[in-house]
């Protein structure tokens, strides 16, 4: 029977791809055969601990014991000489980051978005904050509008980050107005082709405003990302690494040119995919890396191969078919048919791992295929990864930190707006 002749009734429902294990490009987690029941030790001790705890709908589980092994993982290749900067936009929580920075003894914070920068502020009152992206300067204007009694110096403990000299000049125009002073970290492409500065020669211009105006800018360092090296399974001596320091280092040279010391700015680059490449090398002094704490499975690559899955949705079973009431003679994989509360999140289903192909996607109750293996009953949960944090994070209210099998926190997480 063709996929779309079983989907009769169910016109209006997006309908994807398969969704199973088989679609990992790097599959380093073995997936442990599951018991009968449908779940193996881990997942079967979540399930009783939200079975018995758990408020009945969906939930974003955090397995903190795994968390402590990626951050541990992140600092040690960082190393002692290096800044670990924690990716704020891929841990929205408040908690979570408290979490991260205690046990990564760091003050470092990459920050993507203003209502997120104005709660950093107020909840990170000794964070160094280097924008991740150049905000409009409205988005700078706002967060100066709404920065509340805090003990937090935007003039020292902020980086704005500039990727053209329009946008130099228009926050120029902003300190002049406000009258305050900025710091500037200048954006440069190394390979991505995400913008920010081509040429040396532009920062060499750029640097020249800042000088002429001690006033209300000053230089701190540079910001230069490179996931482009992901999937290349690259260590320091690969051409394309190669090359990306290649073109950090001509940058360098035009801050030393201009009487800078590369010593004292922030030397900005990776992300948990790449980070590891740096272990021996010096060129940047101060290294992003998120999601790699908590892992999606967008994340299942190469250089993250020791880090564990630590990020879960789980939601309960409502309905359970024993045979599939969409197909005559399914697959084995499909032989029976759960539907789960809610759906069609950015995820790929964790726990059972008997699963088919998607039949329909529903955000209200979406139908999973099994194979006859599974015994799960109405009530037990499924488990899903999701394949990333930043948006899938924000979706499920309160974060449930789990440690040794029981809810041991609830985190919130940050708010899109305000
Ligand atoms: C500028 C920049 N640095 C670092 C990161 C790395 O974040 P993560 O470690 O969550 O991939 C990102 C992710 O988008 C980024 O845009």
């Amino acid at each position: 029977m063709k996929r779309r002749s079983l989907l009769g009734g169910a016109a209006g429902l997006a309908v994807t791809a398969g969704v199973g294990p088989g679609s990992l490009l790097w599959a380093p987690f073995a997936r442990s055969k599951a018991k009968s029941s449908g779940h193996d030790a881990y997942f079967a001790k979540l399930n009783e601990m939200l079975k018995r705890d758990g408020p009945g709908h969906p939930v974003m589980l955090l397995d903190t014991a795994r968390i402590n092994h990626n951050i541990d993982r992140i600092t040690a290749s960082v190393g002692d000489g290096k800044q670990y900067r924690v990716v704020v936009k891929s841990l929205p929580s408040v908690p979570l980051l408290q979490h991260v920075t205690q046990r990564a003894k760091t003050k470092a914070l990459m920050v993507f978005h203003q209502p997120f920068l104005n709660a950093t502020a107020e909840a990170f009152p000794e964070a160094d904050v280097l924008m991740g992206k150049p905000m409009p300067v409205t988005a700078a204007r706002t967060f100066y509008d709404k920065l509340g009694n805090t003990k937090f110096d935007p003039a020292s403990q902020v980086q704005w980050l500039i990727d053209s000299h329009d946008r130099l000049l228009q926050y120029q125009g902003l300190a002049r107005t406000l009258g305050l002073k900025m710091q500037l970290n200048f954006e440069i492409d190394v390979g991505l082709r995400r913008g920010g500065l081509a040429e040396p020669e532009a920062l060499s211009a750029a640097l020249a405003v800042v000088a002429a105006d001690p006033e209300h800018l000053s230089v701190s360092g540079l910001m230069g990302y490179e996931p482009h090296l992901t999937g290349q399974q690259a260590d320091l001596n690969h051409p394309e690494v190669r090359k990306v320091l290649g073109i950090y280092h001509g940058f360098i040279e035009r801050l030393q040119a201009a009487d800078l010391n590369p010593e004292q700015l922030t030397l900005n680059g990776a992300g948990s995919h790449t980070l590891k490449i740096y272990e021996k090398d010096d060129t940047m002094n101060d290294l992003s890396a998120g999601s790699g704490v908590v892992m999606p499975t967008d994340f299942d690559t190469y250089h993250l191969i020791d880090h564990r899955p630590a990020l879960f949705i789980a939601t309960p079973i409502l309905k359970r078919y024993t045979h599939n009431p969409f197909m005559a003679e399914p697959p084995a994989n499909m032989q029976q048919v759960y539907y789960i509360y809610g759906g069609y999140w950015k995820a790929k289903m964790a726990s059972p791992v008997e699963v088919g192909d998607t039949i329909y996607q529903s955000t209200n109750q979406s139908p999973i295929a099994t194979s006859a293996e599974v015994n799960l009953e109405v009530d037990d949960y499924m488990f899903l990864r999701p394949t990333q944090s930043e948006f899938v994070m924000l979706q499920f209210g309160d974060l449930l930190a789990v440690s040794d099998g029981e809810i041991s926190a609830r985190w919130p997480v940050f708010h899109q707006t305000g």
